[in-house]
């Protein structure tokens, strides 16, 4: 039988776990937050198995200008059986239906094949490479860019 895949929101107890592990990982647990930012559960039928998220990026200084940056990640018992694919177009459609913006994004280092593979699957179109875009405890990579725009929803 086909795995139902659903987010939901964080409970405040599993918000406080996610967030200690996601900053330590970024390597900046002092560093200032930010505060447009939002994080979902995944599940696979109702088992949670992962988090997707999104933050502000702006391209302007005005709302107009405003684009979601998203991000995901399924325990190693989870890869690798379309989930991905599909939490994350589950979230571009979240994200479209209750907020006004007309761009979603995505980046993840050039040497991640499978969300490469799994961004283009949920509808999302390459766009290049970021040269030493994203820091995290190890330093900075180099991101592929990618977006889903709402014209492109149908
Ligand atoms: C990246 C991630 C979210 C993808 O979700 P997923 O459910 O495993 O992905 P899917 O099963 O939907 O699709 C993966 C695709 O990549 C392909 N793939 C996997 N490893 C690959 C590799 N090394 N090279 C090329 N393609 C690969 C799979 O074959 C599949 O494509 P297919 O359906 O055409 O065969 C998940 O693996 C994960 O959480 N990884 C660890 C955290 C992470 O990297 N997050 C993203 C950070 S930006």
């Amino acid at each position: 039988m086909t795995a139902v895949v659903s987010l939901r929101p964080f409970a405040p107890a599993e918000q406080s776990v996610e967030e200690a592990s996601v900053w330590d990982d970024w390597g900046v647990r002092d560093a200032p937050k930010l505060a447009d930012i939002g994080r979902m559960v995944v599940e696979e039928d109702a088992v949670a198995v992962g988090s997707v998220s999104w933050h502000s990026v702006y391209y302007g200084p005005n709302l107009g200008s405003r684009a979601y940056n998203i991000g995901i990640g399924l325990a190693e018992s989870a890869r690798g059986r379309g989930i991905g694919t599909v939490a994350q177009r589950m979230l571009a459609e979240h994200l479209f239906a209750t907020t006004s913006v007309l761009r979603i994004e995505a980046g993840t280092d050039v040497e991640n094949l499978a969300e490469q593979r799994s961004l283009e699957k949920a509808g999302f179109t390459r766009e290049g490479v970021l040269r030493s875009a994203q820091f995290r405890a190890d330093g900075w990579h180099d991101m592929v860019a990618y977006s889903l725009l709402r014209s492109d929803m149908s």
